[in-house]
This record gives C-alpha cells, sequence and structure tokens, in this order.
C-alpha cells in the first residue's frame, strides 16, 4: 500500500474502518480465539477478552492510529522522526509481523486443505476419529508422508505472495466489502443450526458462564496477548494505517468500530465453535486443532454440510488471506523504508522470509523433519514458540515502550491535538490514564508473568 514518494491514502472514514478491519479480522477471530477459549476454561475468558478489548484494546488502536496520522509515516519512521535513538522502538514492533507471517500462512494452508477435502467431497475423511485428522496432518504422519504438512502451506504462501507482488490490494479491500458480510452471514447460520443439537446446552453455559474457578493471571496473559493478536495492535501495522488516514476522519469513532467490529465477530466466531466442541468432548486438550477437528463433525450432521462446509473454508480462507497480505505488506514496507531496496526487491525478501521461517513451522510439530532442537517445544514446534514469544514477550515490550514514548516523551497532548481535529475528544482522561500509567503497569506485569510462564515457573 505504501507507495514511494506520494502517500497513499484511505477514501473516508468508512474506507478506513474496513481496511482496518479486513486487516483485523482473520484467523485471530476463527482459529485463535476459540481455542484459547476452550483452553482458558470458558466464559470467563470471554468476559474478560471483552472488558479489556473495549477500554485498553480500543485506547491502544486509538494511540497508534493517531500516532501514524500525527507524524504521517510508517513505524519506524514514525519513532525515529523524532531522534534516532527512539528508533529501535518501531524496529521491534515492526520485526513482529515477520515473525508472524511465517506461520500465518502455515495456518492458512490448513484452511486451504480442509477447503479441497470438503469440496472434493471428502468431508468425512476431515471429521475421521474424533478429529485426529488434523493432528495426522501437521505431523505428516497421513499417506502425503513426512513433507505433506508443507504443501498446502506453500500453496497459501504463494497466494500471499503473489497478492503483495502484483499490488492487488485495492482489489482485495472491494471484494472484502462483499465476503466479509457473507462469512458473518454463514457463521450466523452455522449457530443458529448448533443450537438445535441436543446436547448444546452444557458447551454453551461453557461458553457464556464465566466459571470463577479458572480464573488465574494466566487468563489474563491470554486476553491480552490474543487481544494484540486480533485486533493487530503493537505490530507498528496501525501507525501505518493511521498514516494513510485523512485528517477529517473522527478517529476516536473509528477505533471504536474497529474494536467492536473485530470483538463481535471474534466472540460469535468462539459461539460457533466453543459449545460444540465442548459438547463433542474436546475439552481443551487440543488446542490449535480446535477449529478444524470440531467443525468438520458439525458439517457431517447438518443436512446440506456438503455445500456449506466448503463454502465456510472458502470465506475463511478470504478472511485469512487479507490479514496475511496486510502483515506481508507491512514487512515489505519496513524493508523498502530501512534499506536501499526497492519496493519489488523488499517484496522479494518479504517471500523468501515467508517461505524458510514457514517451512520450519509446518515442519517442525512433534517429531517433523525440522523439529531438532526448537526450544521451548510443546509439540506445535516452531510454530508454537513463535506465537508464544511474539505475544507473550515481544507485543507486551513494543506496547510498553510505546505508551511511555507517548506519554512522557511526546506527550499525551501531542495526540489528543491529533484526534481534535476531527471533533471533540470525550474520553481525553480515560485515554491519557489509560496510555500513561494503566496500559504500562498492567502490561509490566502481564510481561514478567508471561516470561515466568514461558520458562515453566508458576505463581499460581
Ligand atoms: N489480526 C489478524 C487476525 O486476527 C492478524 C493480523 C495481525 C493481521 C497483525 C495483520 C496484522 O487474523
Amino acid at each position: 500500500m505504501a507507495e514511494n514518494g506520494e502517500r497513499a491514502s484511505f477514501s473516508g472514514k468508512i474506507g478506513f474502518v474496513l481496511a482496518t478491519s479486513a486487516s483485523a479480522v482473520g484467523l485471530g477471530n476463527l482459529w485463535r480465539f476459540p481455542y484459547e477459549t476452550s483452553h482458558y476454561g470458558g466464559g470467563i475468558f470471554v468476559l474478560i477478552y471483552v472488558v479489556l478489548a473495549f477500554t485498553f484494546g480500543i485506547s491502544l488502536i486509538l494511540m497508534e492510529t493517531s500516532f501514524g496520522r500525527r507524524t504521517g509515516k510508517s513505524c519506524v519512521a514514525a519513532f525515529s522522526g523524532f531522534a534516532k535513538k527512539y528508533r529501535f522502538i518501531g524496529y521491534l514492533a515492526a520485526i513482529i509481523p515477520m515473525l508472524i507471517v511465517p506461520y500465518y500462512c502455515v495456518i492458512g494452508g490448513w484452511v486451504l486443505k480442509w477447503f479441497f477435502e470438503s469440496v472434493t467431497g471428502n468431508l468425512g475423511t476431515l471429521a475421521e476419529d474424533g478429529g485426529g485428522y488434523w493432528w495426522d496432518i501437521v505431523t505428516g504422519s497421513t499417506d502425503s508422508g513426512f513433507f505433506g504438512p508443507s504443501l498446502w502451506f506453500l500453496i497459501f504462501a504463494a497466494l500471499c505472495i503473489v497478492c503483495i507482488i502484483i499490488g492487488v490490494d485495492k482489489g482485495i479491500e472491494k471484494l472484502s466489502k462483499i465476503l466479509m458480510p457473507l462469512l458473518l452471514v454463514m457463521i450466523v447460520g452455522i449457530m443458529v443450526y448448533e443450537l438445535t443439537l441436543p446436547g448444546i446446552a452444557d458447551g454453551i453455559s461453557f461458553y457464556l458462564n464465566p466459571n470463577l474457578d479458572a480464573l488465574g493471571p494466566d487468563t489474563f496473559l491470554g486476553a491480552v496477548g490474543q487481544i494484540f493478536w486480533s485486533l493487530s495492535i503493537a505490530m507498528g501495522i496501525l501507525i501505518t494505517y493511521g498514516s494513510y488516514t485523512k485528517k477529517d476522519v473522527d478517529l476516536t469513532e473509528s477505533a471504536v468500530m474497529v474494536g467492536v467490529i473485530d470483538t463481535v465477530v471474534a466472540v460469535m466466531a468462539g459461539m460457533m465453535i466453543v459449545p460444540v466442541a465442548f459438547m463433542f468432548g474436546f475439552g481443551d486438550s487440543n488446542g490449535m486443532g480446535l477449529m478444524f477437528e470440531a467443525l468438520p463433525q458439525v458439517f457431517m450432521s447438518m443436512p446440506a454440510g456438503n455445500v456449506v462446509a466448503p463454502l465456510f473454508y472458502l470465506l475463511v480462507i478470504f478472511a485469512a488471506l487479507t490479514s496475511a497480505v496486510s502483515l506481508a505488506e507491512t514487512c515489505a514496507s519496513v524493508f523498502n523504508d530501512g534499506t536501499r531496496l526497492d519496493r519489488k526487491r523488499s517484496s522479494g525478501v518479504t517471500a523468501v522470509l515467508i517461505l524458510v521461517v514457514g517451512l520450519f513451522c509446518a515442519l517442525s510439530f512433534d517429531n517433523g523433519p525440522l523439529s531438532f532442537s526448537i526450544p521451548l517445544d510443546q509439540g506445535v514446534g516452531l510454530l508454537g514458540v513463535l506465537d508464544s514469544v511474539t505475544n507473550s514477550i515481544m507485543m507486551p515490550i513494543a506496547a510498553i515502550l510505546t505508551c511511555l514514548f507517548v506519554g512522557y516523551v511526546v506527550k499525551t497532548t501531542y495526540l489528543e491535538e491529533e484526534i481534535e481535529l476531527s471533533g471533540e475528544f470525550k474520553f481525553k482522561p480515560v485515554f491519557r490514564v489509560m496510555v500513561k500509567y494503566l496500559a504500562p503497569v498492567f502490561l509490566t506485569m502481564i510481561l514478567v508473568f508471561g516470561i515466568l510462564d514461558l520458562v515453566g515457573v508458576s505463581l499460581w
């Protein structure tokens, strides 16, 4: 999106909200939120997630977008414009998408595979042995052999790379105006069908009733990490998006809209997956595979499931692709801004990064061929390591530093003036307290807890 020379811009508030939502709504909502919810005890996680998303999440969206618009620059340049010594904050944030996009493409590949199997009439295979098929696929223990897990990753990565090289983001934006609402309609339809299943009530209660026994510091760690991931915060992306926004766009309203849209989609996707997963007895033991294991069971039981399943997976592929492209675009523009590489070469470097790191992710599950010496492995290889390290360490650090920079170096008035350009800023006092005190303190606690958790020390 970032052209050399003149700065591209969104058409207005709707353009900004749509583009940002298309980037935000993706596998974070459909794949990650449901399994995190299941893992962290159901309703209590949903409650904490929603409260934090609407307070802390939306404040950080507003902070990043207004900072981007005020400076008119993307991530690294926005910080280094004040003094070279602050450049590292921008670099820290900019590295995060580079670590996420390769494994994002691996998960996108799983969705492609699920689409392919369901469209070729093999829905039954996906639902086989209570969902164990997913583990067979990711570990390469099916007929497709050792290197099988990489095939679908390579196809998804190729799609993403082609998109950034030929620059079809405008076309994607247009398509997403139709396909995203369609995805929502499908989620609601599937949810309504599930309500008719006998035995779903306990699952719904697990999803909606907060169980205080399941509450611990790790619930907050999980929720904050998920908020970063799903709202695309602390990765420099929203700074860049802010810089494309015109001065008359109401930033507060836009931030609220993006936060609400993303959260509504996540909570609905959770409602579609978590109760049935609970009902089918997946519990919290399956983690990352939840969406791939539980939904085929539903489609199998559904009238016309053979048609609904491929359509659903196709829409998920689209939602995942828009997010993957925005992640890859960000990486390419960081290479473009930070080196002498031109746009084409920067895209090429991004492609190599996705392919090399992604292959390590795809082939390091369990005893996969590249699983050697992956530290902190919990069976999900490099993918799990990158997910934990970015979520529990890098994103909190990037967010703490950005809050401190905004709160104490440039001062919050710098952003408040920008936000007030397009209307009254009603939440100013809340915003100030959040950015200067609440968020840094809270995030520091989360960071300490995240580090202890990663090295296996439990405080609870
Ligand atoms: N928020 C996206 C999702 O939920 C992932 C993403 C992160 C996209 C960062 C762009 C930037 O899938």
